[in-house]
């Protein structure tokens, strides 16, 4: 009971967050809100898809399977009352492990972003006017981009969100690899008191 509720819990949080990176990639595309006329001028970093494919399509896989863990049939296996459930738990850590190279993508994608900042006009052409994270701290700097209009606000934010959201992926992810380790070694069957071994629940 207790391995595969959390794994339900797990992927419960897994799919808000995917759908949440999926959108704060998404609006990247639209510096400060608005289409520009250039696919070019778009950070390159953003073209990368890390909150749309690592912490968002390849997070739905993990998510399906650790919500589904619970209901697992526990009980059918070989005339094995565990091995089922065992079998299910294994393969769960498969797609946790999945789950945090997805999201390790994104988090690293983010941090990179965050260090380089925004590509941006400066006045003569568009370039990465900053390095080293230098314009975290200063504000003056950020008179660098000319435009799009709020660039740098627009990806400090929407890059600092991925930075969290996948770091929290990879976390929760990380906790199902033990937890699937613990379910494959334990069984984690009381399930089966309730089925009462002739298969029905
Ligand atoms: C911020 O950058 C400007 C422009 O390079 C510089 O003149 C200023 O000293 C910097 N401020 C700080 C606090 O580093």
């Amino acid at each position: 009971m207790c391995t595969g509720g959390c794994a339900k819990c797990l992927g419960t949080t897994l799919i808000p967050l995917a759908v949440l990176c999926t959108l704060a990639n998404i609006l990247l595309f639209f510096p400060g809100g608005k289409v520009v006329e250039n696919n070019v001028h778009i950070t390159n970093e953003v073209w990368y898809f890390g909150g749309i494919l690592g912490s968002g399509v390849l997070m739905i896989f993990p998510a399906l399977v650790f919500l589904g863990l619970k209901n697992n049939d526990c009980c059918g296996c070989c005339g094995n009352e565990s091995c089922g459930k065992r079998f299910a738990m294994f393969s769960s850590i498969i797609f946790a492990a999945v789950g945090v190279l997805g999201a390790g993508y994104c988090f690293v994608l983010s941090a990179v972003a965050l260090n380089r900042g925004p590509k941006c006009y400066n006045g003569t052409e568009w370039t990465y006017p900053f390095q080293d994270g230098n314009y975290l701290a200063n504000h003056t700097l950020w008179n660098a981009c000319q435009s799009p209009e709020n660039i740098v606000p627009w990806n400090l934010t929407l890059f600092s969100l991925l930075l969290v959201m996948s770091g929290i992926q990879v976390v929760l992810c990380g906790i199902q690899v033990v937890n699937g380790l613990l379910g494959t070694i334990c069984g984690d069957c009381q399930c089966c008191g309730c089925c009462g071994g002739d298969g029905t629940v």
